[in-house]
């Protein structure tokens, strides 16, 4: 229980580190909070128009989730660490991504740590989630439609891998806090705002 619980910690820690926010500031762009959607995310850097830096927040983001989860899926059997455990060190990344100790809990939407937390968790799962947003996203253009729908399937994809039980609702949890976090988006995509991918946003630089 120690072990969990230090794994929980030292996880959530990890997620708290705000890629978007920390690359953008490394390479000398605005601060993504600023401008576009003011969300510290990989979408939003992009409307930055500086791609290098919407792709290495994205795979930061994205590996803050995979590392941590995949670190108790090889080495945590023995020390009794098994898969609910795994999934409860993603969901301990993804919030510190969402709730940041360090910039004021005000984190981003968690949408490549979760897609990092989901392919650590099971290969089959994470691709199967990052097919279903290519999909959408190649479809509509939308960012957050694409993931709000991942999201969506992604607890039925692992209904299908595992069945029910405590990892289920671990990626239940996950899903639904990323869908919550996107209640701005959802709001705009109703009412034809959203703006689509790689569209740049005024006053970034
Ligand atoms: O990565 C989060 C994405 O789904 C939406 O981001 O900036 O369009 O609110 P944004």
């Amino acid at each position: 229980t120690v072990l969990i619980v230090l794994a929980v910690v030292a996880a959530y820690l990890l997620g708290s580190l705000s890629f978007a926010v920390i690359v953008s500031r490394l390479m000398g762009l605005s601060d993504p909070r600023t401008y576009g959607s003011k969300n510290p995310g990989a979408t939003n850097v992009l409307r930055s128009g500086n791609k290098a830096a919407a792709v290495s927040t994205l795979a930061l983001d994205a590996l803050k989730g995979y590392v941590p989860v995949l670190l108790v899926v090889l080495f945590g059997e023995p020390y009794g660490l098994g898969e609910a455990s795994a999934a409860l060190v993603g969901l301990a990344a993804f919030v510190g991504h969402l709730f940041p100790v360090f910039f004021r809990f005000q984190g981003g939407k968690g949408v490549a740590t979760a897609a990092g937390v989901l392919l650590a968790l099971n290969p089959w799962l994470g691709l199967a989630t990052l097919l279903t947003w290519i999909i959408i996203a190649g479809f509509f253009r939308y960012s957050s439609l694409a993931s709000i729908i991942a999201a969506v399937f992604a607890p039925f994809y692992q209904l299908l891998i595992w069945g029910p039980g405590p990892v289920a609702g671990l990626i239940l949890v996950m899903s639904l806090l990323l869908i919550w976090r996107h209640a701005g988006n959802i709001r705009k995509l109703i009412e034809g705002k959203e703006s689509k991918i790689g569209q740049k946003a005024p006053g970034a630089a």
